[in-house]
């Protein structure tokens, strides 16, 4: 399966976000990861559908829209409208989880289903059919730039397990923390899909520089 680098543009210079978009792009980036925050379920604020159809319009990346909100189910036809491929919801924000995925799929965008570090993986037992990605959080989510959770490897592991059970090819997704650093770990715990914002947007040689270190740390 293909190696995934996804970028965050919560680390991005948002003032020029669309040829930051670009430059991710040219530096070989798979998609454009666009962490949204309502100050609700996550302590910060950032951004709406609006921003997902800027990044859409900037490149030919699919945009894949983390949602880190209360009551996502409110808000998928927006998003998926403004242009994203997949939208991850949190097991924690939705009473009816099994509804909410589906829901996701009717409206034609991929499903994915993610937990904070302290919530277990257990439900992905009755969910994996419904799933075309998980999301492990290896941060507890609501900023960039914070050290990665090595709580998250012995998931990865568990997910990797209950997804190969259920014949699943979802593909496992981790964020939060990933560099050059921490990545290949996580891969070998059998993540496919890594979001990475400060190692790419805030590399001292530039982003193309930043996908290429988490590149280079999986050869
Ligand atoms: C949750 C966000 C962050 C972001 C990645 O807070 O989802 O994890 O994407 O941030 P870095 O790569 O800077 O840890
Ligand atoms: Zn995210």
């Amino acid at each position: 399966m293909k190696t995934i680098i996804s970028p965050s543009i919560l680390s991005a210079d948002l003032k020029i976000l669309g040829s930051q978009v670009r430059a991710a792009r040219e530096g070989g980036a798979d998609e454009i990861h666009v962490d949204v925050m309502d100050g609700r379920f996550v302590p910060n604020i950032t951004f709406g559908p609006d921003i997902v159809r800027a990044c859409k319009d900037s490149s030919d990346l699919p945009v894949d829209v983390h949602l880190m909100i209360v009551e996502p189910e409110k808000h998928l036809k927006n998003f998926i409208e403004a242009g994203a491929s997949t939208v991850t919801i949190h097991y924690e924000t939705c009473p009816h989880i099994h509804r909410s995925l589906q829901s996701i799929r009717e409206l034609g965008a991929k499903a994915g289903l993610t937990f904070n570090p302290g919530t277990p993986v257990d439900a992905l037992n009755i969910l994996a059919d419904l799933v075309d990605q998980v999301l492990i959080m290896s941060v507890n989510p609501g900023f960039g730039g914070q050290k990665f959770l090595p709580i998250a490897l012995q998931k990865i592991k568990q997910v990797n397990e209950i997804l190969k059970d259920n014949d699943s090819n979802a593909i496992i997704q981790v964020d939060g923390g990933i560099t050059s650093d921490t990545i290949l770990e996580v891969y070998r715990a059998g993540a496919r899909n890594f979001v990475a914002g400060t190692a790419v947007f805030g590399h001292p040689e530039g982003i193309a520089a930043g996908i290429a270190a988490l590149r280079a740390a999986l050869a």
